[in-house]
């Protein structure tokens, strides 16, 4: 059975692992990294740090195996991940030795250095956004579209306007899911597939 519930400290580690194994392009990106934290330091565990209020996850008989990540205002949250995130980051891969890291954990280690920041004018329209990832044993049984039925309607309830998300344009599955879930693709900016929903 799939519990579907809001987000707890102790599930912190279930997002740096579901992150790792769903990192490339949906595809385990395990292989890809030495370093087994990185990808979750950009993509799942600030939100579980940050806001927690916004992070809900889908437990299985075996642990936590999905999740879906998100603030309501995308500006105010790069500004605190500056303040409250990423100087820890910096300051510990500034004493790790390259040698020890593979060319994607390097590339992660940059955008901690100096992170991406959405697109301005999406950000503007629509100024939330989310992540969503589910172990293989979890998808297509729909627990996607509940976890983002969840996520939609407190950030309804919160007076949110819209939301985007960026994905990558190899993961199909991806693309595919934003679609028949009500996502309309605004711009493709190199392998990026910008889509936005409104509220
Ligand atoms: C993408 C993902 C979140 C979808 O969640 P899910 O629970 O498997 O999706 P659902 O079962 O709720 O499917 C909802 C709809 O999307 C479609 N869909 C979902 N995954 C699909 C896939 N891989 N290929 C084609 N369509 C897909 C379903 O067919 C369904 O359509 P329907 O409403 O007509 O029945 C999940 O598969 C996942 O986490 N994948 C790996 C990580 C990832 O790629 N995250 C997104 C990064 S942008």
């Amino acid at each position: 059975m799939v519990v579907l519930r809001p987000y707890r400290e102790s599930d912190l580690e279930a997002l740096y692992e579901i992150c790792l194994v769903t990192g490339d392009s949906g595809q385990d990106a395990s292989p890809l990294h030495n370093d087994r934290k990185v990808i979750g330091e950009l993509y799942s565990a600030p939100y579980g740090v940050l806001e927690p209020e916004h992070v809900f996850v889908a437990e299985d008989d075996e642990g936590v195996a999905g999740y879906v990540v998100g603030t309501h205002d995308t500006a105010e949250f790069e500004a605190r991940l500056e303040r409250e995130w990423w100087p820890r980051l910096r300051r510990h891969y500034a004493g790790v030795a390259r040698e020890g890291l593979t060319a994607t954990d390097r590339m992660r280690v940059a955008a901690i250095n100096e992170p991406g920041t959405n697109p301005a004018d999406i950000v503007a329209s629509y100024p939330a956004h989310i992540h969503m990832n589910l172990l293989p044993r979890l998808r297509g049984q729909r627990v996607g579209s509940e976890l983002l039925r969840l996520w939609v309607e407190q950030a309804e309830a919160a007076g949110v306007s819209g939301i985007h998300l960026g994905a990558n344009d190899k993961n199909a599955g991806g693309v595919a899911f934003w679609t028949k879930s009500g996502f309309e693709p605004l711009q493709t900016i190199g392998r990026t597939v910008w889509f936005g929903i409104k509220l």
